[in-house]
């Protein structure tokens, strides 16, 4: 049985990655920024904080195995510092702890382009709506890989709420072909069993429908 601090167990799909890590026998540790608003469960201990405090990150991650993010927020068109200054706070105070896996989310725009040089979002086509949320996923994949930490980054299409249906398709460093929408359940349950597997250690994932 692990320890995992799950970031952004609050949201749509953090939610189910506190789901999937307790059916896996894990036990959590949740950083919060609302307790209250948060479901109290066994086997899930919530420390109230926010991501950019790197105090409070500490807090969360001292006497976890490692950790699993799905932090998110704010608008696509204006998605703010979260996702890309939290995995620079989740990376520098895991190698400060001396730990090494984490499985994060990311986007399917910082996957590489199929039978093109460059990333999806370098495409000409790529929507302009995502070119910012796609920016800021696109610092995080680069913090983690020019760390010393163990990561995987998963790289969806759409995820709508949706529970798992155990058919996902997965791919290393691109989308699936024809890729549809993802159940962030079954994102989750990748997410939680991928962390343990290893299976694509220091590499971006992409995973769909
Ligand atoms: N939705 C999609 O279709 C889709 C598709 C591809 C990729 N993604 C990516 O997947 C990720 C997660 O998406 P989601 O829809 O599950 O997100 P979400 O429901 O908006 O959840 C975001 C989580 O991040 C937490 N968070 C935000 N700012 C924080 C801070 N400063 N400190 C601590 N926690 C903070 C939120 O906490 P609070 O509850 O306190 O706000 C919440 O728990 C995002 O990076 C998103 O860009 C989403």
């Amino acid at each position: 049985m692990l320890t995992l601090t799950v970031f952004g167990a609050s949201g749509k799909t953090g939610r189910r990655l506190v789901h999937a890590a307790l059916a896996h026998g894990h036990t959590v540790r949740a950083l919060v920024r609302t307790p209250a608003s948060f479901e109290a469960r066994p086997g899930v201990t919530v420390v109230p904080g926010d991501v950019l405090d790197l105090d409070a990150v500490s807090r969360v991650l001292e006497g976890a195995d490692g950790a699993v993010s799905a932090l998110g927020g704010g608008a696509t068109s204006d998605p703010g510092n979260v996702r890309s200054q939290g995995i620079a706070n989740i990376v520098a105070t895991m190698a400060r702890l001396g730990l090494t896996r984490l499985v994060a989310l990311g986007g399917g725009g910082v996957l590489n382009a199929t039978n093109r040089p460059g990333l999806r979002s370098e495409q000409p086509t790529y929507p302009e709506v995502f070119r910012r949320v796609t920016a800021e996923h696109r610092r995080a994949w680069e913090t983690m890989r020019d760390s010393t930490l163990d990561w995987t980054y998963a790289c969806p299409p759409d995820i709508p709420d949706r529970e798992a249906t155990g058919a996902y398709r997965v791919l290393a460093n691109v989308m699936p072909d024809a890729p549809k929408a993802l159940a962030n359940g079954d994102l989750a349950e990748f997410m939680v069993r991928e962390w343990t597997l290893r299976e694509y250690s220091r590499s971006r994932v992409g995973i769909c429908g």
